[in-house]
């Protein structure tokens, strides 16, 4: 007998009709990912330096969410997986640290309109904080859950860019290894917030310093494995250049044939899955610099 095909299966995690999966050409499933431009339909501000393109939440939250479920964001910035959020229907929740940024994600995302009536809340915080935490689930509740259905995470490329002064911002981890160490305390804080099953984003790219490329994507990757999330796809994203960079390309280009090295063109973005099934999940490093005998 011809079993007719199922419209959606009982585990779906998205809307995607899969007896119409030819029509979505929109929906990204290559690792190599080209924006022509930065999506500027929604009320986003490109000028923060260090936000994402709207693009990146679009495909993460069509692929790995449905509509009227809801997504947490614990870098904020200035509200782009909010304002993506309203556009795509799905309840969002962000933190950012700094104040003033946080302030003004508000009013940005207050100005995208919300037809499908969901929910958009901003959460002024230290993402590594229990607090935090508590604040972030009273939030969910407010979008009627206990549980966010996708984390995405992106957080500073450590100091590359400072974004504030404050001790808490992970831009101003003294080293590298503080930077991971104060990753995994926001990995921690979130992990019991998002449902099983489903998937954590995160953005991030590697930097220079003294000469040397620094992996920090692939380093910050490893601890999110070892606190036992699957990894489901590294993808790539080019990068084009900010307007201080854009002045300024034939230095680069000069520097870089000096140097032996090549200018950064790319970042990652990593899908991990929480899966429940998997025995190991949630075994922190040991960051402590004691050695065992
Ligand atoms: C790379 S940006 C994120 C930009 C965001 N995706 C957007 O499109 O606007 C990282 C953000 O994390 C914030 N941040 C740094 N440390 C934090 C912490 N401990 N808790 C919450 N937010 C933090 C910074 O202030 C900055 O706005």
């Amino acid at each position: 007998m011809l079993m007719k095909p199922r419209k959606y299966s009982p585990k779906s995690i998205n809307d995607l009709d899969m007896t119409h999966w030819k029509e979505y050409n929109d929906v990204i499933t290559d690792s190599l990912w080209l924006f022509p431009k930065r999506d500027d339909s929604g009320f986003h501000s490109p000028e923060y330096w260090g936000n994402f393109i709207p693009q990146i939440v679009t495909q993460a939250v069509l692929r790995f969410t449905k509509k009227g479920e809801t997504v947490l964001d614990g870098f904020l910035g200035l509200g782009t997986t909010l304002i993506e959020c309203r556009q795509l229907g799905r309840n969002g929740v962000g933190v950012e640290l700094v104040p003033w940024v946080a302030e003004k994600a508000k009013w940005f995302i207050a100005h995208e309109s919300n037809n499908g009536g969901i929910k958009t809340l901003v959460i002024q915080g230290d993402s590594r904080l229990p607090k935090t935490k508590l604040e972030v689930e009273k939030a969910l509740q407010e979008c009627g859950t206990s549980k966010a259905q996708l984390l995405i995470l992106h957080p500073p490329y450590h100091d590359i860019i400072k974004f504030s002064d404050l001790e808490a911002d992970l831009s101003n981890a003294k080293t590298e290894e503080d930077f991971y160490t104060q990753f995994e305390q926001v990995l921690e804080n979130y992990d019991d917030v998002l449902e099983e099953g489903r998937y954590l984003v995160l953005v991030i790219g590697d930097k220079y310093a003294k000469g040397e490329w620094i992996p920090l994507g692939f380093r910050t990757m490893e601890r999110v494995l070892r606190h036992g999330y699957t990894l489901k796809s590294i993808c790539v994203k080019d990068i084009k250049e900010n307007r201080g960079k854009r002045n300024k390309i034939s230095l680069w280009r000069y520097r870089a044939l000096r140097g032996g090295y090549y200018i950064f063109k790319h970042e990652y973005i990593m899908f991990f899955k929480k899966d429940a099934k998997k025995k190991d999940r949630r075994k922190p490093t040991n960051t402590s610099k004691s050695k065992e005998c």
